[in-house]
This record gives structure tokens, C-alpha cells and sequence, in this order.
């Protein structure tokens, strides 16, 4: 069985951060987002991954994830010209999954429960397809799947105004080679992509086996602001305390990552909390479901719930920081200033903010 990850697309709903970087490539509790969806196709026995990437970020998800070799995997990189679906990906990514079984993985989406037991399923029964559901708040967003009383899929339907049901498609699929050839004769949508979900359809209208399961655990589509410091927070919620860095007139509370080469002084940090390699808190606070980058620094500052990436440096913040993404090496200067209120900021990479 083959890995096809996904870490084309355009990002636009990340913007500033995606301005300068992949979205895939966002840190989430100190590593980028697609290392998890790699690390999850590697814990399950798929070593032979291809990786979907897009002319303006494919060199630097090609630098951050290599050869393979660190994952115990080997990856080919597979270029997507334009971003025109999720199946269209799937029809570019051919001459590398041939007729092998697959599973497809977005990029942006984090999942706890791992898919051995899919893998495992797949292997014993060759459906079609195997899709993952969780139900959702607002289905609206996402592809949406109509179940049987037996709980087997009736239908599915991508992003509908009016949702037949609060079952979310996940971005975790499994495929057998008959999809290609849905895939062959696909329409692009009404926002002009050729739809994963679409394939799906295409594969129940001809009677062959799809088979669903239910998340175990969380999952996460990182796609927007708030759903990157909420996936922080499922992740670092899963933290176990870990200190190699330096500790200082320094109260660690909790599950703490403090990763060496990092300085934690005459501060307090509260876990679940994640501070990186060379990273400096000095007379600060960092709070609940935070993590700091590589070399950031926090001083005379208070953070909370937050994601600073790494070089990013926060100083004397008049504010406490709450519910904010600080891009690479963004500074933001509050030298000289009370602190009374909250920031709530979302800052891209370089970006400066003197208060
Ligand atoms: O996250 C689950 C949802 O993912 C499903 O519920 C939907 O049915 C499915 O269509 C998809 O919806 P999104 O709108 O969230 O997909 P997005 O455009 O964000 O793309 C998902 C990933 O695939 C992302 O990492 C970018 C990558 N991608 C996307 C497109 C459209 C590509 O590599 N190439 C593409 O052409």
C-alpha cells in the first residue's frame, strides 16, 4: 500500500501566515502540521509516499521533509501545476500509485487515533474505498456523508448549504485502483475543482463497496486561525513534562516540553506548553496550550494560547497575548507601556508591530 499526501493548494483562508509559507508547513506544538500526517502513514507500515506539492511552496516542503530518510520513509515528490481539486491531485499523483492501493492524506488535517486500524480493515476486506466521518457543528465546511440505519454510505456531498446530515468527511481516505477511473470522467465542481468526494459518489452510483468509519479521538482541520491554535491545543494536550533546557528561578508547572538549548528565567510556564530548541522566556508567563519556536523569545511578556513560530520575539507587551500566531521573526516591541488589556493578534512572518 502506497502514501499519497497532499501539500499543494493555495491557503488563502491562512492568510498573512501562508503569504510566506506553506500551510502545511505551519508548527503546530513545535513541529509542522504534514509531519504529523507523514508520521501517521509510517506508524502504520506505508513507507512509500508520494507528496503532492504546488509550484510556489513545493521547494520548501521538499526542504523541510527531504529524501524521507529521517521518517523511515521514501517520498516522491509529484508536481501539481494549479490547484484544481483534491481529485485532481489524486489523477497528477498516477504514474507514481499505478494501480496500488492507497491512502490519501490532506496535508492540514490532524488525527489522533492513527489509521492502523483502517490500514488493517482494507487489507482484510478490499472495499472500494474506506472514508472517516466525525460529526460536526457546522457540516457547511466540509464534505458531508448520508448513512443507512446500518450505517453504511448512502451519499455524499461536498460543502452543501443545506447539510443532509452533521457527518463530516475527514481528509483521511483509503482507495482501491477503481477510482481513477471516477476520477477520468469527473466534472470540476461549481467552484471549479474536481472533487475527492465527487470519486466517492461516483464509486457508490456503480454499487462498489465504501465503507465508513468514525474518528477515534480528535481530528483537526487546520485550515483556519482558529482551528491552527486549536490544534495546538489537541496536541499539546497529549504532552508528557520534559525538560532539557535550562531552568532558572523558573516555576514549570505540568506537562512542559522545555527542549534543550532553551532558557526558561524567572518566569512561570503552565503546561500543556511547548517552548523549543534555543528559545528564551525571561520574567515572563506563558499559559495553557502554548508553544514557542525555535530560538523565540518571550521577555516581560505574558502568553497565552498562542503559537509564536520560530525567531519570533515578543518584549515587554503591555498586554497579555491570547489566541495569537506570530509568524517567523516577528518582533513585537511594547517597550514603555502599562499592561492592562488583551492582543489578539495574527501576524505573518518579518512582520514588526510597535505599540
Ligand atoms: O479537511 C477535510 C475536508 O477536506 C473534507 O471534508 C472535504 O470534503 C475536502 O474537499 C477537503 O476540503 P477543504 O476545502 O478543506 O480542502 P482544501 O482545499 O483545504 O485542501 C485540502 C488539502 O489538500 C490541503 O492541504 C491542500 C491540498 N490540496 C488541495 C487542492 C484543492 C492540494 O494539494 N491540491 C489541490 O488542488
Amino acid at each position: 500500500m502506497k502514501g499519497l499526501v497532499l501539500s499543494g493548494g493555495k491557503g488563502t483562508r491562512l492568510r498573512p501566515l501562508t503569504h510566506t509559507r506553506a500551510k502545511q508547513l505551519i508548527p503546530i506544538a513545535g513541529k509542522p502540521n504534514l509531519f504529523y500526517a507523514v508520521e501517521d502513514l509510517v506508524r502504520s507500515g506505508i513507507t512509500d509516499i508520494g507528496v503532492v506539492i504546488s509550484p510556489e511552496t513545493g521547494e520548501e516542503v521538499k526542504s523541510a521533509l527531504g529524501d524521507g530518510q529521517r521518517f523511515g520513509a521514501r517520498f516522491t515528490y509529484i508536481l501539481q501545476e494549479a490547484p484544481l481539486g483534491i481529485a485532481h491531485a489524486v489523477r497528477t499523483a498516477r504514474p507514481f500509485l499505478q494501480n496500488d492501493p492507497f491512502v490519501l492524506y490532506l496535508g492540514d488535517n490532524l488525527l489522533s487515533g492513527g489509521i492502523e486500524h483502517l490500514v488493517e480493515e482494507y487489507r482484510a476486506n478490499r472495499p472500494e474505498a474506506i472514508v472517516l466521518l466525525t460529526p460536526v457543528e457546522d457540516p457547511r465546511a466540509f464534505g458531508v456523508a448520508v448513512l443507512d440505519e446500518r450505517g453504511q454510505v448512502m451519499r455524499l456531498v461536498e460543502k452543501p448549504q443545506d447539510p443532509p446530515s452533521n457527518l463530516a468527511l475527514v481528509g483521511v481516505y483509503l482507495f482501491g485502483p477503481r477510482v481513477h477511473a471516477v476520477i477520468e470522467n469527473l466534472k470540476p465542481s461549481a467552484r471549479g475543482e474536481y472533487e475527492i468526494t465527487e470519486a466517492i459518489q461516483g464509486l457508490l452510483d456503480q454499487g462498489m463497496p465504501v465503507v465508513a468509519h468514525q474518528v477515534r479521538g480528535y481530528w483537526k482541520d487546520t485550515g483556519k486561525p482558529e482551528d491552527l491554535l486549536d490544534g495546538n491545543r489537541l496536541v499539546l494536550s497529549q504532552l508528557s513534562r520534559c525538560i532539557q533546557g535550562e531552568l532558572s528561578s523558573a516555576e514549570v508547572v505540568g506537562e512542559v516540553v522545555v527542549e534543550a538549548g532553551a532558557k526558561v528565567i524567572r518566569s512561570t510556564v503552565r503546561g500543556p506548553a511547548y517552548i523549543g530548541p534555543g528559545a528564551v522566556v525571561e520574567d515572563g508567563f506563558i499559559g495553557p496550550y502554548t508553544a514557542i519556536g525555535k530560538n523565540a523569545k518571550v521577555v516581560s511578556s505574558e502568553v497565552e494560547y498562542s503559537i509564536l513560530m520560530d525567531e519570533a520575539e515578543v518584549y515587554h507587551l503591555p498586554y497579555r497575548l491570547d489566541s495569537s500566531i506570530l509568524g517567523q521573526g516577528v518582533v513585537v516591541d511594547g517597550r514603555g507601556h502599562n499592561r492592562r488589556h488583551t492582543l489578539q493578534l495574527v501576524l505573518g512572518d518579518r512582520s514588526r508591530v510597535k505599540l
